[in-house]
């Protein structure tokens, strides 16, 4: 096994516990964290992680899509990569750690192995993506996909809120879209991409262990529906004579649940977007557009319960004289994890004494994109209460100490093949 770097991870747990406070403070509301892409909030963000990764001695660039990477390559330029990293923008009203932790564990990790003066024969860049949450576009992981070549251009016309294109959002953060290509690895030169990311559920703390290890990740679809009706006076038309299209809408949430309800997979099915058009409180709905995020970890079962909510929705339309039109914004595919990075993720984390359960994620991860590149692997830190996506989110600063460490025992032992794949991990 060889020697093993000192490690104090109280301070690696201190360390990651003040950084992750001092990203938690970047946000566009002076009440509560919300930090989406491309905006002046990312900037700071982006800046400061920079910051830090120039401290701790790395090389710093920065993609088209704003990825900030830090490079740290004791072998040269032309060596193989190890990727490590996670995302800086959040949800509206988030936690402080889904993302930003991942992005603060790889840099104390790598920082460690740095000061201890190991030379291994390939290079680490920790990378700081910044649209893993899609919160800001119809579209998600546009940074990660970019990275691994696999960026849609069709990306460039999706629309925020504020009707800003995701190409005019680009540009505003002083990027030029046609660089986006550039943004991609060549795939003969990484290695492996590994993430460490709060559980964001209640596993790890129900089994009483700090750390576990992702097998994969599930897949998900993102549709929008549409739903038309007709508007009318709240007080005169008769109930057996509306076009409710809200109506129409409830149902069809419901109906969704259902579905979801029914499999056995464990689909989950959320209803987290809902507009209402007019939305005033004395006229009937006429048009309602709501989003339905669905995930599974079968491919097949997500499919096949696409298809059935189309046929429910149709129906329900039909019954009630709506217009309904269903479209999909987002598909990604069950990434599974690599066997040979669970596995070595799994021995950093014995070798500290504790057991890593096995376990698939439910969330999304920029891994979904960055699997067309190279082999994925995750850490799981466990997550207070399985509280996510919620200001209440937290990891303690020991288990992120471990989580560090582990990174750091995981970086250690990787050694690359001395023939054979250039990647260096088998399935
Ligand atoms: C991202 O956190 C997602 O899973 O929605
Ligand atoms: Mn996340
Ligand atoms: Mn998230």
């Amino acid at each position: 096994m060889g020697q093993s770097i000192p490690l104090d991870i109280e301070a690696l747990g201190r360390r990651a516990a003040s950084m992750i406070e001092a990203l938690g403070a970047i946000s566009s509301s002076p009440d509560h964290l919300t930090r989406l892409f491309l905006t002046p909030e990312h900037r700071r963000a982006a800046d400061l992680v920079a910051s830090w990764m120039r401290d701790a001695g790395l090389g710093v660039s920065e993609d088209a899509l704003g990825t900030v990477r830090g490079h740290w390559w004791p072998a040269g330029e032309e060596a193989p990569r190890l990727l490590l990293g996670s995302h800086i923008d959040t949800v509206e009203d988030a936690g402080k750690y889904d993302g930003c932790m991942g992005v603060v564990l790889a840099l104390l990790a790598v920082e460690t192995i740095a000061k201890a003066g190991l030379k291994p024969a390939y290079g680490i860049d920790v990378l700081a993506f910044g649209d893993e949450e899609g919160s800001r576009f119809p579209t998600t992981l546009s940074a990660s996909s970019a990275i691994a070549g696999v960026f849609q251009p069709s990306m460039l016309v999706a629309k925020d809120a504020d009707g800003v294109s995701f190409e005019d959002a680009v540009r505003a953060y002083g990027k030029d879209p046609a660089d986006i290509p550039s943004a991609a690895y060549d795939p003969n030169r990484v290695i492996a991409y590994v993430e460490a990311h709060i559980e964001q559920g209640p596993v790890l703390e129900v089994e009483d262990q700090p750390l576990g290890i992702v097998s994969a990740i599930a897949g998900a679809s993102r549709l929008s529906v549409t739903v038309t009706g007709e508007a009318g006076h709240a007080g005169t038309v008769p109930m057996r004579l509306r076009h409710d299209a809200l109506l129409g809408a409830a149902e069809m949430a419901l109906a969704v649940e259902k579905i979801a309800k029914a499999d056995r997979h464990g689909m989950v099915a959320t209803v987290g977007r809902v507009h209402v058009d007019p939305g005033a409180v004395n006229v009937i709905p006429a048009r309602v557009v709501f989003t339905i995020d669905l995930r599974s970890g079968s491919d097949s079962s997500r499919r096949d319960a696409l298809t059935r909510f189309e046929r429910e929705a149709h129906k329900i339309a039909d019954h009630r004289g709506l217009g309904v039109v269903i479209s999909a914004f987002h598909e990604v595919a069950t990434v599974p994890c690599y066997r040979d990075l669970e596995v070595r993720l799994s021995n950093a984390v014995a070798e500290l004494g504790h057991r890593a359960p096995v376990m698939p994620s439910g969330a999304g991860h920029d891994g979904q994109a960055v699997s067309k590149l190279c082999p994925v692997g995750m850490l799981f830190v466990r997550c207070k209460g399985g509280v996510s996506h919620n200001p209440a989110e937290y990891a303690s600063p020991a288990d992120m100490g471990l989580a560090a460490a582990a990174l750091v025992r995981f970086i250690e032992r990787f050694e690359l093949p001395k023939t054979g794949s250039a990647t260096g991990v088998s399935t």
